[in-house]
Order: C-alpha cells, then structure tokens, then sequence
C-alpha cells in the first residue's frame, strides 16, 4: 500500500502518470490474489483498481486529458471502496486490515 500510495501522489500532481498507473495496474495483481479468497469486496475493488489503472495508462499513453481525468476519478474510487470495507484505522496513520 505504501507503494501504491507514492503513486497516486505522483498521478494527482501529473507526474509520470503513464508509469505509475502501469505499476498500480501491476500492484493491483498482487493485491487481487491477496484478497480474491478473502472477500468479494476486496476482490472485486482489486479488480475495479487494475482496469481503472489500465485506462488511466492508457490515457495517459495517448495525452487524453478528459479520459486521463476520469479514469484518474476512477482509480481513487476503488481505493475508497476496498478501504471503506476493509481498511480499520488503528492509530495515527496507523492502519490494519480487518
Ligand atoms: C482491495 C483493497 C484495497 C484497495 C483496492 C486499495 N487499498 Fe489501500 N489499504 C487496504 C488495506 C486493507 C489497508 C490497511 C492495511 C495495510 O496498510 O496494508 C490499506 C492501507 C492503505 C494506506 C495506509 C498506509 C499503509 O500503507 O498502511 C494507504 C495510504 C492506502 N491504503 C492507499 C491506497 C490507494 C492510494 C489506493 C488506490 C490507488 C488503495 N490504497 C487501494 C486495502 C486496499
């Protein structure tokens, strides 16, 4: 996660967009085995997380500012809903999963 977090930094701010969502989509297959035996939830973000990824490289590939903008939207939704489901908060950035 903390990987995947200095990559949606670097997105929001427009930098090296198409290689970071490369490396989230590639992120998101671990993330994906991690949870496709734990819970529906989990796997199906994971999965919602590489397709958003894969489009947003796919924009960012091609300078699509409108699908670049919304795939973006896209990506930080599936890392609100695994979270909303899965992410407890056990301290001060401090965070398990449950
Ligand atoms: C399929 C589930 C899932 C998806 C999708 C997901 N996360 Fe997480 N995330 C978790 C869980 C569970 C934790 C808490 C345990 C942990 O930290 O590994 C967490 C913790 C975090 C943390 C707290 C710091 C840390 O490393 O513990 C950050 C920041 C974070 N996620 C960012 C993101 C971002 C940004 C995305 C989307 C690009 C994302 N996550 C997508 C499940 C997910």
């Amino acid at each position: 996660m903390k990987e995947v977090q200095e990559l949606q930094g670097k997105i929001r701010k427009n930098v090296e967009v198409e290689a970071s969502a490369k490396r989230v989509a590639e992120l998101g297959k671990d993330i994906e085995a991690f949870w496709a035996k734990r819970s529906e939830t989990g796997a199906k973000s994971s999965k919602d997380l590489i397709a958003a990824a894969t489009a947003l490289a796919k924009a960012a590939g091609a300078n699509d500012e409108a699908a670049i903008k919304d795939s973006g939207k896209l990506l930080g939704g599936t890392c609100r809903s695994c979270h909303d489901a899965h992410r407890e908060r056990v301290g001060e950035n401090v965070y398990k999963i449950k």
